[in-house]
């Protein structure tokens, strides 16, 4: 693996999963791997389980690790060719090589605006660290993918499932700000990769990108899609055709213990409770979401392995 920006940079999925189950079973079988090694992770963004995993992950390899909160360093110019006498300090051309030779990876976090589509969906931060860095890239979720969370999400179900082809819906929910389409968008393509039965429901206007859903089967009716489902993964994103809109708070679409059923509860987290999902849901047992967030170590950990294989 020369990058990880995306889940298409998995080149075997399977095998993937099945590495990364043997690393939650034996975390530091490749603790020699990352010795001397170097992972700068550089945030636009606040984080909690991306930040800490991510680095237990590196450090599991034997790897250094480095963080900065990129607010805390000199603002950042990514235009090409712009006169840079306003606020902009430095150029990503200089910082992205210069950020180069004190890594041997860097992993980004950076949010989309959800005001200008065009800008969030050229990726110009995540892609510029890709075209001026000399090492690889890590997508740590950028403005519209987080492939580690996927990753993450996809090794949870194989280890859950009891059936070949598991029931999986995308369920939206209400949440009152504005967030990215992100989760949602590698979830989906993560799902399109596995053996699964798979249905997105929202409400109406709430269509992710139809490029990224593709065949997907889109169901607004949320009671009728989750009829035998084992997985429910519960996610706000706000409009993709009006972009970055809030259409609908409607608490029908939060998800409660009735409209469960006996299915599985899934979520990346952070999660609001009793407006994404209610408390009865989230303290029971059929909730996943801590083994979810345990995984993001070992979906880190088996892409940071990869990647350094490849060095
Ligand atoms: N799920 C997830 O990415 O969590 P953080 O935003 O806390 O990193």
């Amino acid at each position: 693996m020369k990058n990880y920006t995306s889940i298409k940079d998995i080149s075997n999925l399977s095998e993937t999963i099945k590495e990364a189950i043997l690393l939650k079973m034996n975390p530091f079988e490749f603790s020699e791997l990352g010795k001397h090694k170097t992972l700068v992770m550089l945030f636009f963004n606040s984080s909690l389980r991306t930040r800490l995993s991510t680095e237990k992950a590196a450090k599991n390899l034997g790897m250094d690790v480095m963080i900065m909160n990129v607010n805390d360093a000199w603002d950042l110019e990514f235009e090409d060719g712009t006169i840079m006498n306003m606020n902009k300090s430095e150029h990503i051309k200089e910082a992205a090589q210069v950020i180069s030779q004190y890594a041997d990876v860097i992993a980004v976090r950076a949010f989309p605006t959800l005001k200008d589509k065009a800008k969030d969906e050229s990726e110009q931060i995540l892609n510029s660290f890709k075209k001026y860095a000399t090492v690889p890239i890590v997508n740590m979720e950028s403005a519209t993918a987080h492939p580690l969370q996927a990753l993450t999400d996809a090794i949870t179900i194989s280890e859950l499932t009891e059936k070949k082809r598991p029931k999986v819906v995308l369920s939206w929910a209400p949440h009152p700000k504005a967030l990215p389409q992100a989760v949602a968008n590698s979830f989906v393509e993560m799902m399109q990769n596995l053996e699964v039965d798979f249905t997105i429901t929202h409400p109406e206007g709430y269509d992710l990108n139809p490029e990224i859903t593709k065949n997907t089967t889109i169901n607004y009716n949320q009671e009728a899609t989750l009829q035998n489902a084992d997985f429910v993964y519960v996610k706000n994103w706000s409009s993709y055709n009006d972009y970055g809109e809030i259409l609908s708070e409607d608490e029908n679409w939060m998800m409660t213990k009735a409209k469960l059923d006996k299915a599985k509860f899934m979520h990346c987290l952070p999660v609001r409770r009793n407006v994404v999902v209610e408390d009865a849901v989230l303290d029971s047992n059929q909730s996943v979401v801590i083994q979810q967030a345990n995984n993001r170590t070992f979906a880190a950990q088996v892409i940071l392995k990869q990647l350094l294989e490849n060095l």
